[in-house]
């Protein structure tokens, strides 16, 4: 049975996790390939709101959840999780973290939130939960891994020689103040005696799940335009978020993956810096804001809003392979009269391409070049209104997509299917 890889086509926050929650009704697995609590899907079940972390968004259907090799764990982020799914009735029995997952280490949050202060003006805007400092350590090989937690020995004597090196960084370069290793270590050993219980092999259970015929998801986190090769670079996350990773980030083989959903608002919003062609000026953008409820999952910063980029949009179909599209949030748009849509881009030659630009320079520089579509001006409850069909036609003709989904509402069930 083929694996669902679920990809962000934007920065971000298209509304991955309610996508998820749908199509794990029909699946048992759901896994997450990378990144880790700088994630922040949220689901909304009637009156309850989940807002989850670093947790598979399919743990609110109650199926196995995976937290795969190319993801990044806060143990206490992790286990904070955890307790609050059990207190809301949500088990976690059927949750399991790979060995290989690199453990976020308070050293990492600090230097992540150092380093953005240090950077000052040219900060990157991080979510300052320690991801670009954990994945720097694991590419330079001096990551402490889940598999370490197994062992109290190995894990305090890497504690001790990882924090040696890091508090020289914290005091010498950074200026702020050095962690204490007797009451790091014993913290860490707490933890580890909790998440001892879910470390599995979960690339073979997952191999094993897919030839047993079950149906399984890869639940991307971020989005295409802050992967590390392919985003707007360095304004990205430190992970590879594009479909092709979630075949290395859970452990299978690429040819196990046949369906590739992207998640896309029907607009774009963006969290942090850098460049953004069609951030939106004016009164338009607190509005949009407003009514999409635009404010982060993780670090509560305002999002900033801007309107539907179909070049960036035709960029993450081709970089991701996307064979559906589910675009969220329409109903936002219903207040508008006209809602404008980038359809290319104009350069500084003063040229016009629909091609995502190879060179930095030109993506900071380019201009938006709008056409503009007929609003509906009427609330989406049953099917989509006329001018609000055409929208949504007019975007899967200008990408050659199909889309299958369009988010009405938050609620799970504010979902229209189309094909
Ligand atoms: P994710 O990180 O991609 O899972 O997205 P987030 O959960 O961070 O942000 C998406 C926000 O939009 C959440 O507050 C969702 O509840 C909400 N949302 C998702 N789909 C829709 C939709 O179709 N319409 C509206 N109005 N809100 C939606
Ligand atoms: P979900 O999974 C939106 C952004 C941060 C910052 C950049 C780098 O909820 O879509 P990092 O902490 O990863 O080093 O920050 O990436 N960012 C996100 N923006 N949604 C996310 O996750 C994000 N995770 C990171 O705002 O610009
Ligand atoms: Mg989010």
């Amino acid at each position: 049975m083929p694996a669902t890889v679920i990809v962000g086509a934007q920065w971000g926050d298209e509304g991955k996790g309610k996508i998820v929650d749908l199509l794990a009704l029909d699946s048992d697995i759901v896994c997450r390939y990378q990144g880790g609590p700088n994630a922040g899907h949220t689901i909304v079940v009637g009156e309850e709101t989940f807002k989850i972390r670093q947790i598979p968004s399919g743990v609110i259907r109650g199926k196995t959840c995976v937290i795969g090799a190319g993801c990044v764990l806060d143990p206490e982020v992790f286990l904070n999780e955890v307790d609050e799914l059990e207190s809301r009735g949500q088990s976690t029995a059927d949750v399991h973290v790979s060995g290989e997952t690199h453990l976020i280490m308070p050293w990492h949050v600090a230097l992540d939130q150092a380093s953005e202060r240090r950077l000052g003006k040219l900060q990157i805007g991080t979510t300052r939960r320690g991801i670009g400092p954990c994945y720097a350590d694991k590419a330079a090989r001096i990551g402490i891994r889940v598999q370490d937690v197994l062992d109290p020995k190995i894990l305090r004597q890497k504690i001790e020689v990882a924090l040696a090196e890091k508090n020289v960084w914290l005091e010498r370069v950074y200026g702020v103040d050095p962690l204490e290793l007797d009451e790091l270590a014993e913290r860490y050993e707490s933890y580890a005696r909790r998440l001892r219980n879910y470390v599995a092999d979960t690339s073979l259970l997952v191999d094993r799940a897919l030839h047993d015929g079950r149906k399984v998801l890869l639940e991307g986190g971020q989005g295409t335009l802050l992967d590390l090769d392919h985003g707007t670079y360095p304004f990205v996350t430190s992970s590879s978020t594009v479909a092709a990773n979630a075949a290395t980030g859970v452990g299978i083989g690429p040819n196990r993956i046949d369906r590739v959903v992207g998640v896309a608002k029907a607009y774009v919003t963006r969290v942090g810096e850098g460049p953004f062609p069609t951030e939106i000026e004016g009164p338009d953008q607190r509005r949009v804001q407003e009514l999409g409820g635009e404010v982060g999952t993780v670090t509560g910063r305002t999002r900033r809003c801007g309107w539907l980029d179909l070049v960036a949009l035709r960029y993450a179909v081709r970089l991701n392979g996307i064979t559906s599209l589910a675009l969220t949030k329409l109903d936002v748009l219903s207040a508008f009269a006209e809602v404008p849509v980038c359809v290319a881009y104009r350069l500084r030659d003063g040229s016009e391409t629909n091609e995502f630009p190879a060179h930095q320079s030109d993506f900071h520089h380019c201009r938006p070049v709008y056409e503009t579509l007929s609003g509906w001006q009427e609330p989406i409850t049953d099917g989509l209104p006329d001018a609000a069909r055409a929208y949504v036609d007019f975007v899967e003709h200008q990408l050659g997509v199909e889309i299958s989904l369009v988010g009405t509402g938050a609620e799970r069930e504010r979902v229209v299917a189309l094909h």
